[in-house]
């Protein structure tokens, strides 16, 4: 028996080495499974078509659920690899066949690789969804009870913007600013999950439907599609519900590539605003005293890869004309890819995340340095009636005159300005926590902002 699933109308074999080229099966052996529930939905659209008679459909389902068992174990691998078959789509086909000769023939009956592909990258990119939306909200779920905690303690930060010193914030409102990209994540992967399962390509064959009498329905709600496809052509041909995981996957990482960042910064002596646990970080060959952030520095760099694959993945479309071209055979292998290389960074950054733990006194010292008050001041002179131009220039001589001097602002300033504007006195925070507490906006660093924030981020993370 043959594992091609191919070769009547040619008088000689394939060139060994074309074969091997054209080989797909180490890429989609991450498909096994699905790739199984995909014949078994096809096996019930035989059967409600009395395309095949029942033993034949019980046969079918039993080597199916016999290679289940296999790909479950890792037993099937072995088996794929020596198969000789393309892909894992054939590999499937030649177990099936050799587990039950007779009934297996007719598996293929009515079905294309290409209405099977897309199927089966469907019900993959809705698992790889739905993964991806339970990392994403994890992530934000642990960013949450940390900026809880952070509330508690009142930790305070300097804020930067350029990386300049900006204004004192809570860290508690940092760790929100962290956690609210991975609930709108959560969001995107939540989406492209539900997408996933639109439309059922099964039924389509290779580019015009069949003339067999499949059960398109009995196949389509065996996988819980909201509705079989409505154009062959189309579906076999798009790879639109792999790419909007793969989008969600890199926009995602870029997130984590941000915090990482922000974290390999923190954890400098310079900064020293953070500590790398022992079990998530790693030392250097040659220097003793090293205590590197190589987790966060890989899921930083993971990200560039997962955008060139995705860019890569999409690029592989553009250009082709309808239905299906082998090409599509890169897109899924690039998305893919995307998909993997996603969930373990994500997952890699969540564990290094939970064993980082904060400087708070670090961060407090320094909080208001870098006159990160000085906004505060400005604004208190504009609430005293001063216009804003006026307000920054003053305020901003007085930050020139301070720093000429080397030391912060304090009361004489404030004394100061209050003359130059003709006020009687001037008050405004000078201190770091005075500058959070005075912060009167909905979606600031003010405790009460910042727990109503949290509050709601919390709520909004609960209905994904
Ligand atoms: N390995 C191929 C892929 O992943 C399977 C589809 C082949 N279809 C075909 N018409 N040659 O795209």
């Amino acid at each position: 028996m043959t594992s091609l699933q191919w070769g009547g109308r040619f008088s000689a074999p394939p060139d060994a080495a074309l074969l091997a080229f054209g080989s797909s099966l180490a890429d989609d052996l991450v498909l096994a499974p699905f790739d199984v529930r995909t014949s078994q939905a096809h096996v019930d659209a035989l059967a409600g078509g009395s395309i095949v008679d029942a033993p034949t459909a019980a046969a079918l389902h039993d080597a199916l659920q016999t290679v289940a068992t296999e790909i479950e174990d890792g037993r099937f691998a072995e088996f794929a690899r020596g198969s000789g078959a393309e892909d894992i789509h054939g590999a499937i086909d030649a177990r099936v066949r050799e587990l039950q000769p007779q009934a297996g023939a007719s598996l293929h009956a009515g079905r294309s690789r290409n209405d099977q592909v897309a199927t089966t990258l469907a019900l993959y990119a809705h698992d790889r969804a739905r993964t991806g939306a339970a990392r994403t909200q994890s992530i934000a779920r642990h960013l949450l009870a940390r900026a809880a905690e952070e509330l508690n303690e009142g930790t305070l930060l300097a804020a930067t913007t350029h990386m300049q010193p900006a204004q004192p914030v809570l860290l508690a409102f940092w760790l929100q600013a962290a956690a609210e990209p991975f609930v709108r994540a959560a969001h995107r992967f939540a989406a492209a999950a539900e997408f996933a399962l639109h439309s059922c390509p099964l039924g389509s064959g290779a580019v015009a439907g069949s003339t067999l009498p499949l059960d398109r329905q009995a196949a389509c709600k065996r996988l819980e599609f909201s509705q079989p496809s409505r154009n062959a052509m189309d579906a076999i041909g798009t790879r639109d519900v792999v790419l909007d995981v793969a989008n969600a996957c890199v926009r995602a990482l870029a997130d984590a590539s941000r915090v990482s960042a922000e974290i390999v910064l923190w954890a400098t002596p310079g900064f020293g605003y953070v500590r790398l646990g022992d079990a998530s970080s790693t030392g250097s060959s040659l220097m003793p005293q090293k205590r590197n952030p190589d987790i966060f520095e890989l899921v930083r760099g993971c990200a560039s890869e997962v955008a060139g694959l995705y860019v890569g993945a999409v690029s592989s479309t553009i250009g082709l004309p309808l239905s299906y071209h082998r090409d599509l055979q890169e897109t899924k292998k690039l998305a893919l890819g995307a998909c993997e290389r996603t969930l373990a960074a994500l997952d890699a950054f969540e564990r290094a995340l939970r064993d980082t733990s904060f400087e708070r006194d670090a961060m407090r010292a320094r909080a208001a340095t870098g006159y990160t008050i000085a906004t505060d001041v400005a604004d208190a002179l504009i609430a005293a009636g001063v216009n804003a131009r006026d307000a920054h220039t003053l305020v901003g001589a007085v930050v020139r005159a301070a720093e000429d001097a080397g030391r912060a602002l304090d009361e004489h300033d404030l004394l100061e300005l209050a003359n130059e504007a003709g006020l009687k006195k001037l008050n405004a925070p000078l201190d770091a926590a005075a500058s959070v507490a005075a912060k009167k906006t909905s979606g600031s660093t003010s405790s009460d902002a910042v727990r109503a924030g949290l509050a709601s981020l919390a709520a909004e993370l609960e209905t994904i």
